[in-house]
């Protein structure tokens, strides 16, 4: 059998080297010395390279999950700077994203959240991740805070089904936690192409997430209410509904911010009918 003699092999033939000679002796200190010295030559020898991803700053931790879909094209592309995503239409971009792979939050997801509304939205709104409805459902926003948010909407005089909504990933967070920056990273690819797919006049982002991830921007309370600019869409901050269902005193603060992206649509407030 012509295998690579290993340590372990080396351990083999030294006890069997001195069994021989003498049945009841340990091993010899000489015998020993020699041993460890080849071992340390041994431990000395560099292992053979590893095959590594082509983007070397790449921080998401990889610990037990099943990376089949692992694309090193994918990240050559990147390490160039550019998206991943480039060129896909959008069904195309929904069935790379269903059978995401990139990060952590892959195998714990039921299924994949996209979007909702209508992909040639003027106004679109960002928010941070699935929770546990949106996992269930596969569609953004549809729990309590989802609930809020399509009041805010219809508030604003849009109709939910008029607008685009998306979050900064696309798989829920287990226990409903806040996105990481390497799952953040690893999913901006798809939120930027859906970003130029739909190229709304308005980006609304709910929240300290996207204001973050998108914008590199922290703190929420004090970039609120201030126009901003992401690749030439004027872009608002605001709170996250799920923070106003927990603070409902800072709802009058959202809808000052909403009622300036009202301007730019030239909308006006309309109370709902009654009965209607
Ligand atoms: N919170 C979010 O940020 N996004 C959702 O889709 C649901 C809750």
């Amino acid at each position: 059998m012509n295998r690579r003699h290993s340590l372990i092999d080396d351990i083999v033939e030294c006890l069997e080297g001195e069994a021989k000679t003498a049945k009841h002796i340990q091993l010899s200190a000489a015998t020993l010395t020699a041993f460890f010295a080849d071992a340390a030559v041994a431990a000395k020898v560099q292992p053979p390279e590893q095959k590594v991803l082509a983007v070397n700053d790449h921080k998401a931790d990889y610990t037990g999950v099943n990376m089949d879909y692992a694309d090193e094209k994918e990240r050559i592309v990147e390490a160039e700077g550019k998206n991943c995503c480039d060129g896909l239409d959008f069904d195309q971009l929904v069935e790379k994203v269903r059978n995401c792979r990139r990060c952590r939050l892959a195998p714990t997801r039921t299924q994949v959240v996209f979007c909702d509304g209508n992909p040639k939205a003027e106004l679109m709104f960002i928010g941070e991740g699935p929770g546990a409805d949106e996992d269930a459902q596969g569609i953004p926003f549809v729990g309590k805070a989802g609930q809020l948010l399509t009041k805010m909407i219809n508030a604003m005089g849009f109709q939910r089904s008029e607008v685009y909504i998306a979050n900064i990933v696309k798989c829920r967070p287990p226990g409903n936690r806040n996105p990481e920056k390497d799952e953040a990273k690893e999913c901006l690819p798809y939120l930027i192409r859906q970003i130029e797919l739909v190229r709304p006049k308005v980006l609304v982002l709910l929240g300290a997430v996207p204001l973050k991830y998108l914008l590199d921007i922290t703190g929420i309370m004090k970039a609120r209410g201030t126009w901003l600019e992401f690749r030439g869409i004027k872009t608002m901050p605001t709170f996250h509904p799920a923070f106003l269902l927990r603070d409902p005193n800072q709802k009058k603060y959202a809808w000052e911010d909403l009622q300036q992206v009202m301007k730019v649509f030239g909308k006006t407030y309309t109370p709902p009918q009654k009965g209607g």
